[in-house]
């Protein structure tokens, strides 16, 4: 049985605390899911850290698509979340309606999330009355990284932080079942947690969020590119990755690989009647 959202509501109203992390491919997914993080996102930080693009905005439908797929395999347990990539859900509510079905009909997502507060409201509350339960994200909202001009701290003015907790409060009104905070103050993200009946997902938003999220590339140090403030490097896998490649590359140069251990062997009197 999946994790279900109201297990994460009662998660908040029980005072623990909710863990959340991306995945992108089926083995991976499942370690996540075996060890028991009870929501799993399929970022669209898929495009920087798996596809190499420079943000979040060239993801397509078909990208997020096929690696919901992946990570859905490798579930049991955990409850997957397809993020909805840009301009998937901004034209129009139908628009929205088509591709949050296309996350949870075809992908075998349990939930999407997309980013937005007031401005996409009508959204949440139609795709939630069709049976697709809806995360918000506000904060530092990277697929409109060109409007807030760069990955900078969000809600620091009165009136930027005003209109966040305004956001939150569109959020939970529309039926959203949690909302991600993302590079907030944590004064701030811990007033909006207090303020609001759902569950915050925090990320570089402080201790006082109900829960925490981070690109799982970020916590086993496997993506060198860029290291965020907020993330903590659990393993530095980059560096075991390039000493295990280096060390296979010397072997084959140098001929040591493979060895007996790692080869098949038949009849040596077959091939000595080839020869023949
Ligand atoms: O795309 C993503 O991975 C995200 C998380 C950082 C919340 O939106």
């Amino acid at each position: 049985m999946r994790v279900t959202i109201n297990q994460i509501k009662e998660m908040k109203q029980k005072g623990e605390k909710i863990t959340m992390l991306t995945a992108y491919d089926y083995a991976t997914a499942k370690i996540v899911d075996e060890v028991g993080v009870p929501l799993i996102l399929v970022g669209d930080s898929l495009g920087m850290v798996v596809l190499g693009y420079e943000s979040t905005i060239p993801v397509t439908m078909e990208e997020m698509i096929h690696h919901t797929k992946a990570v859905a395999r490798g579930t049991k347990q955990a409850m997957v979340i397809g993020d909805m990539p840009f301009m998937t859900y901004h034209i129009s509510v139908d628009d929205a309606l088509r591709n949050a079905a296309r996350f949870i009909q075809e992908a075998g997502a349990q939930a999407v999330k997309l980013e937005g507060g007031v401005t996409v409201a009508e959204k949440v509350r139609r795709v939630v009355e069709c049976g697709m339960p809806v995360m918000g994200h506000i904060g530092l909202t990277p697929q409109s990284i060109h409007q807030l001009g760069g990955h900078k701290i969000q809600g620091k003015s009165p009136e930027a932080a005003a209109n966040m907790l305004e956001d939150a409060r569109a959020l939970e009104q529309a039926g959203a079942f949690a909302i991600v905070l993302e590079t907030v103050p944590a004064q701030l993200a811990t007033l909006i947690s207090q303020a609001v009946s759902v569950p915050t997902i925090g990320i570089g938003a402080g201790i006082g969020c109900d829960g925490q999220v981070q690109v799982i590339n970020d916590i086993l140090g496997s993506f060198a590119d860029f290291v965020p403030k907020h993330a903590k490097q659990y393993a530095k896998l980059t560096d075991i990755i390039r000493k295990a490649v280096a060390e296979y590359y010397d072997e084959v140069k140098v001929g040591s690989f493979p060895t007996d251990k790692q080869s098949f062997f038949m009849d040596d009197g077959i091939i000595a009647a080839l020869k023949k």
